[in-house]
């Protein structure tokens, strides 16, 4: 099995990828992770480098490229995509600003990597898709960052629909539950504001679950019925963010998102769905879990335990069946050959190394990265028709082509 240190030396005869980064705090920090620890991981034919990353704060900037390893820092992200020494923009704010850094960096001839939600709205995401596909005929290449596609347990629930080894399916139960938002006291922060957020738990939490769902299970929603509830409207304004929390500051101001969305689905196939996202769980931190039963067999899958992979497989006699763990850690499961021995864990941060392995071999390779923006787009478009069928007290609300 390849260890890290021994794997780092194959670099190729390509150059190095070169990526500018915008936003360093949560996902920026996670991405950094990727980044700076994915080639000495994985035998990769291109090796990332950290050029530079932006924010708006010159100091605050300054300070995270030191720790998070970044050569150069701006404070404009125009002169970050504007840099020679950038082949990949990575963009890590929040929602209300992807759409315009991702147009303008394949404008300017780089690779784009955006975080999820592709964007707040689907015009936004109809623009992104068309400049991408632009900018593949150049031959730059654009990814949408649906990382939980990259945990070894749902890539290999993935291989085992694929396989067949369900059957036919006949549900894809999902959650996703977090309980952040339970003190009415808690800070509006930006994830609040319909301006910045685009929508609530649905578009932060909901569109997880939609496109790990649709990868999963091999085909795309084609129609939602929806309940949407903002239980707070009202927050004391927010200082400084840090994670998913903030500080209070004076005054209050209105919560313009859902707080929770609750929707059920069909697949073309005829399976069912159903779909929960919420950060009022209490109780609950980061609990996305999915479970799909097939005629033939079931899988489930708990973020929490992100190393185990349920299989129940239906065919053997009822006598000695039942549900038994995979410990999804054997270098014959996605991802696992580069890391570690059988038994020893990985956890939520080597999605984003697993990503950026993903996306570095597909732009080596000159091939389309998945999820693509037109992924990222059906996702939004999924997330459009529950917040309409909202609207109309849960009508059965088709998905647009
Ligand atoms: N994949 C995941 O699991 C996951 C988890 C959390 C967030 N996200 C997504 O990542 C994105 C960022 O979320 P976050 O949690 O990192 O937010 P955050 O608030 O922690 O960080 C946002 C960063 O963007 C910077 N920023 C905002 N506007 C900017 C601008 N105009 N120019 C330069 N920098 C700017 C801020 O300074 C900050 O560094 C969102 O789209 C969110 O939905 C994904």
């Amino acid at each position: 099995m390849a260890q890290p240190q021994q794997s780092a030396g194959a670099e190729a005869e390509q150059p190095p990828l070169r990526v500018g980064m915008v936003g360093y705090a949560f996902m920026g920090a996670a991405h950094s992770q990727g980044w700076r620890t994915v080639g000495r991981v994985f035998d990769l034919p291109r090796r990332p480098v950290l050029a530079a990353v932006c924010g708006r704060d010159a100091a605050a900037v300054r300070a995270a490229a030191d720790r998070h390893g970044w050569a150069a820092a701006e404070t404009d992200w125009r002169a970050l995509i504007a840099r020679d020494d950038v082949d990949l923009v990575d963009i890590c704010t929040p929602g209300d600003s992807h759409a315009e850094i991702a147009v303008a960096a394949l404008a300017a001839g780089k690779h784009v990597l955006c975080e999820k939600p592709l964007a707040n709205t689907v015009e936004e995401a109809e623009a992104m898709v068309r400049a991408a596909e632009q900018a593949r005929e150049r031959g730059q290449l654009a990814m949408v960052g649906f990382n939980y596609r990259r945990v070894p347990a749902t890539a290999l629930a993935r291989r085992m629909v694929a396989e067949g080894r369900l059957g036919r399916l006949r549900h894809v139960r999902v959650t996703y539950l977090q309980d952040w938002l339970v003190d009415p006291q808690f800070p509006l922060t930006w994830r609040l504001r319909r301006e910045h957020a685009g929508s609530g738990s649905l578009g932060d939490l909901g569109a997880h679950i939609v496109d790990l769902a649709q990868y999963v299970a091999g085909e795309r929603l084609s129609g939602v019925s929806a309940l949407t509830e903002t239980f707070v409207r009202e927050r004391p304004l927010a200082g400084a963010v840090k994670g998913l929390a903030a500080a209070a500051t004076g005054g209050t101001g209105q919560v313009t998102v859902d707080d929770a969305a609750l929707f059920t689905a069909r697949f073309p196939s005829g399976a069912l769905a159903s779909f929960e996202a919420t950060r009022y769980a209490t109780g609950r931190k980061n609990a996305l879990r999915l479970e799909l039963n097939g005629e033939h067999g079931s899988l489930a899958f708990d973020l929490e335990r992100l190393n185990e992979l349920s299989y129940h497989d239906g065919t053997e006699s009822p006598a000695h069946a039942g549900f038994r763990r995979i410990l999804v850690t054997e270098p014959e499961h996605p991802y696992l050959d580069a890391w570690w021995p059988p038994g020893h864990g990985l956890g939520y941060e080597h999605t984003f190394v697993h990503q950026a392995r993903d996306l570095v071999h597909a732009i080596a390779e000159g091939r389309q990265p998945d999820p693509s923006f037109a992924d990222g787009l059906q996702v939004q478009r999924v997330l459009a028709a529950v917040e309409e069928s909202a609207e109309k007290n849960s009508v059965y609300t088709p998905i647009a082509v």
